[in-house]
């Protein structure tokens, strides 16, 4: 294994594979989550790139897990999913160098550039790339387990948005019959979390399938129609005090109302006086979000439904743009 080399107490080069050698600039930090922090770098030609840092000691599981899903991502290529340009591990670190995104993940794309996606036709398409990369994924048997606003970065490219998925942290390679095998590790983040991570089997177990991804990108999509100016992306119910007061999420809420044959086992109904493209979106969510993940359809197919939904005439002056996109359980 090749060793790092110090510069500074601010930079130091990894060499990495046969790509070259890339400096890291510690003192330029692009972000950090629970388990890793980006840097932004430099490759022998000066371009910049980002770079991750995961601890081993620290994320032992997670880290070995991210690194072999990135030497598989590695060998792949698609507009919607990260670029990995090199990966290694390091001592106690793993090191993925990939490409850059200056404008950061989701939500701060909402947060410095509200106004740019304000109107529904700009989020109909974030949703669509979104559920472009998601397909890629699950067609190549990766379950992402862990899809939210601060996973998913926004690029430019030609001249229009691009989303990125990212954070394979929690990812998972199935096996080639992906939609039949199950998982039962604890994924994903609070408030996307699907009902069935509270499902314990008889032995005290959870057991789910790649349908998490359906319904976290179901919740993500919510919190991009709900956006609201200067706050987080979060996908919220109607009425909070059913979420927020009780600290539950809506996964949460969905399964004790099931258990309990309450209403409320599913989200996002339409209204009277919706205008034809509000209902369809709030179909599209409620299907993606259904409590029984049977029920949920497959990436594919929501691919084609957005699609649908981009294409509708008069989505420009459609309503769903309203500050608030409410939704109620029911
Ligand atoms: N390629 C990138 N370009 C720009 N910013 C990035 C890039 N990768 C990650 N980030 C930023 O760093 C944050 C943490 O990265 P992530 O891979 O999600 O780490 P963690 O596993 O700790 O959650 C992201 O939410 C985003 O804000
Ligand atoms: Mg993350």
């Amino acid at each position: 294994m090749p060793s790092s080399t110090k510069l500074s107490p601010s930079t130091c080069c990894i060499p990495a594979d046969q790509s070259g050698e890339y400096t890291i600039h510690f003192t330029q930090q692009l972000g950090s989550g629970t388990f890793g922090t980006v840097y932004k770098g430099t490759d022998k030609n000066g371009q910049h790139v980002a770079i991750k840092q995961i601890n081993v000691d620290r994320h032992g599981k997670v880290a070995t897990n991210e690194y072999a899903t990135f030497l598989r991502l590695k060998h792949l290529d698609h507009d919607n999913i990260i670029k990995i340009y090199s990966v290694l591990s390091h001592r106690n670190n793993v090191w993925a160098v990939m490409q850059l995104c200056p404008y950061g993940d989701m939500n701060k794309y909402f947060n410095d550039h509200f106004h740019d996606v304000s109107n529904i036709k700009e989020k109909v398409h974030l949703i669509q790339e979104m559920t472009t990369g998601l397909t890629f994924l699950h067609g190549e048997d990766i379950a992402h387990r862990d899809i939210k606003p601060t996973n998913i970065l926004v690029n430019y490219e030609c001249g229009s948005l691009r989303i990125k998925l990212t954070d394979f942290g929690l990812a998972r390679c199935l096996d080639p019959d992906g939609s039949t095998s199950a998982m039962s590790t604890d994924a994903g983040t609070f408030h996307y979390k699907a009902p069935e991570f509270w499902k314990k089997t008889s032995n005290g177990a959870i057991r789910y399938h790649k349908s998490i991804d359906i319904f976290a990108t179901g919740l993500t999509s919510l919190a991009i129609l709900q956006a609201r100016e200067g706050e987080p992306l979060r996908p919220e119910l109607e009425d909070p005090a059913v979420s927020v007061v009780s600290g539950m999420n809506i996964g949460m809420m969905m399964l004790i109302n099931n258990q309990m044959n309450l209403p409320g086992v599913n989200v996002a109904v339409s209204k009277d006086g919706d205008c034809p493209v509000t209902k369809s979106v709030k179909e599209l969510i409620r299907k993606m979000t259904t409590f029984n993940p049977a029920d949920r359809p497959p990436a594919k197919w929501v691919l084609m439904k957005v699609k649908e939904l981009k294409d509708t005439k008069g989505i420009l002056e459609s309503r769903v743009n309203e500050p608030y996109f409410k939704v109620v359980p029911t």
